[in-house]
């Protein structure tokens, strides 16, 4: 597009363009196409291990302060460990304070209307910002920029963005950030079409303890509701060596605990057409590693194999919790969710797995409210979550999501039902974690220490093997170990624990 069309288009912001721009840099105007995202090709998947910053680009940030706020899942977490280590070899330096910084981020979530308004909400409050600053460079990127009509309503209103970056996007940020430097208009650059994965790309994780590591991108399941597999490209690993190698790394550096990432890791290298190799080779390979704990997030019950199942059940450092969404108990529900398996065949999975892994504690995500749900099919999801015994829930009153085919169907569920069903789900959920902590009382359990806890700076928290929170005084030197705790008191979401010790052998045998 040409600046005459631009112009045209209404997409030269309200300065005045400088009229020999082209001459500096090459264009950027790519606009997200949902419809495109949705295309699954044949195409082979790239691996790239070449990332650098080009030496055009070096010192780009030097006096200058980032602050990215993000929103969302521990993909988005991770994505903005990425971003940060980019920021920081051009020369920026990380602020916390967001009137300090030259060069402000959103990285966003769309899975939900209330979170992209949110998105919307926080853009309102950086206008002033801008207005005080008009060097300043407000940047949209994540899920919400891969979006069409979340581009077209920043384009139309809210002109203190000065670039739209997509989720495939993010090693392009020097590009992006050079174009946003020299350009008056707002740049846009969001590629729906992904299928590359780039190896090198720098990192600023969060912390010493705990890393994230992505193990695959995207996801092919396109259950109706969800707008993920839009918003991220297509299922595509990571090759094992890759991630072995980070692992170890992580290891050597004394992480403590590893979350392996992925929208439906269980899809793990399903992808791969010349090794066979799944989730549960890349398990029995990582636990062979020194490292004390490792778990996994997401988890899709219709990949969920046999061997992944034999392999946890090796434990170790291979962690008795899995975290496994359901999003209904009713199958003519999950028919239309497109989930791909039945409340019977769900049931069949976790009776398996609790045969294979006794210990196991299950957790999941659950939508209520979804398009025709009746009482009684709503009724068959608090009954599963009572036959499984799950011990927590991620709940939400059904979002529809532009562009995905449940938007296409009539949401005809009144607010005050989906309200009152969630709030049904709440109280069971609630009083089944409650019930689940009770037992914990008197007894020792494992917990690796994270820091000062929220509420109280002179007690430590930090999470068992099964992620429960755990309350107790210690010397402030425990934060990054694994360290005894008795527990005293049960609450419904944490335990408060006394002190101990420290695990001498913080790693489990083989
Ligand atoms: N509305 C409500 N919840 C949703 N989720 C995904 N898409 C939607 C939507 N459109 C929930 C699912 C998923 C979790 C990450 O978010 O439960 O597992
Ligand atoms: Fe969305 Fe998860 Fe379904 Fe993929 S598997 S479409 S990320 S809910």
């Amino acid at each position: 597009m040409n600046e005459e069309q631009r112009l045209q288009a209404g997409l030269i912001k309200g300065k005045q363009a400088d009229k020999d721009y082209s001459k500096y840099f090459e264009a950027v105007y790519t606009p997200p196409s949902l419809k495109e995202a949705k295309k699954r090709g044949k195409e082979e998947i790239e691996y790239h291990n070449d990332f650098q910053i080009e030496e055009r680009f070096l010192g780009m940030g030097t006096n200058h302060k980032f602050h990215i706020r993000t929103f969302g899942c521990q993909m988005n977490e991770h994505d903005t460990e990425v971003i940060a280590g980019i920021l920081t070899g051009l020369g920026y330096e990380s602020t916390d304070n967001v009137k300090e910084a030259n060069v402000i981020l959103l990285n966003t979530c769309a899975i939900r209307e209330n979170a992209e308004n949110r998105v919307f909400g926080e853009l309102g409050h950086l206008k002033p910002l801008k207005l005080e600053n008009p060097d300043l460079l407000i940047g949209v990127c994540g899920c919400m920029s891969q979006e069409e009509s979340v581009v077209n309503k920043i384009l139309k209103t809210y002109d203190q963005v000065d670039m739209i970056f997509g989720t495939h996007n993010i090693h392009r940020i020097p590009n992006i950030l050079h174009e946003a430097y020299m350009s008056k208009e707002m740049v846009i650059e969001v590629w729906s079409k992904e299928g590359d994965i780039i190896e090198n790309l720098p990192k600023v994780r969060h912390g010493n303890i705990k890393a994230w590591v992505n193990i695959m991108y995207g996801c092919d399941k396109f259950c109706t509701y969800c707008i993920v597999p839009y918003t991220r490209g297509k299922e595509r690993s990571r090759r094992p060596e890759d991630i072995i190698q980070e692992v170890r790394h992580l290891a050597a550096n004394g992480y403590k605990e590893i979350m392996l990432l992925g929208q439906n890791v269980n899809a793990y290298g399903k992808d791969f057409d010349d090794i066979e190799y799944r989730l549960g080779d890349l398990m029995d390979d990582l636990r062979k590693i020194d490292i004390p704990r490792i778990r996994f997030t997401t988890s899709h019950p219709r990949d969920f194999d046999d061997h992944l199942i034999q392999v946890l059940a090796k434990g170790g450092n291979l962690l008795d919790h899995i975290h496994l969404p359901v999003q209904s108990g009713s199958s003519d529900i999950l028919k239309i969710m497109a989930r791909k398996y039945s409340r019977e065949q769900f049931l069949e999975l976790v009776s398996k797995i609790k045969k294979a892994i006794p210990t196991v504690t299950l957790t999941t995500d659950i939508i209520v409210g979804f398009p025709n749900e009746t009482d009684e099919q709503f009724e068959e999801t608090l009954s599963l979550y009572k036959e499984v015994g799950f011990e927590m829930a991620y709940t939400y009153i059904y979002s529809p999501r532009e562009g995905t085919p449940a938007a296409k169907m009539i949401d005809n569920i009144p607010m005050e039902v989906k309200k009152e069903r969630l709030q049904r789900l709440n109280e069971l959920v609630n009083g089944m974690s409650a019930e689940a902590m009770k037992p914990y009382k008197g007894k020792t359990v494992k917990v690796l220490v994270e820091g000062e806890s929220k509420r109280n700076p002179e007690v430590l928290a930090g999470y068992t093997e099964k992620n429960k929170l755990v309350n107790f005084r210690a010397p402030r030197e425990m934060i990054g170990k694994i360290v005894n705790v008795k527990i005293i008191e049960a609450k419904t979401w944490s335990l408060d624990g006394e002190f101990i010790g420290v695990v001498e052998k913080e790693k489990v045998t083989l």
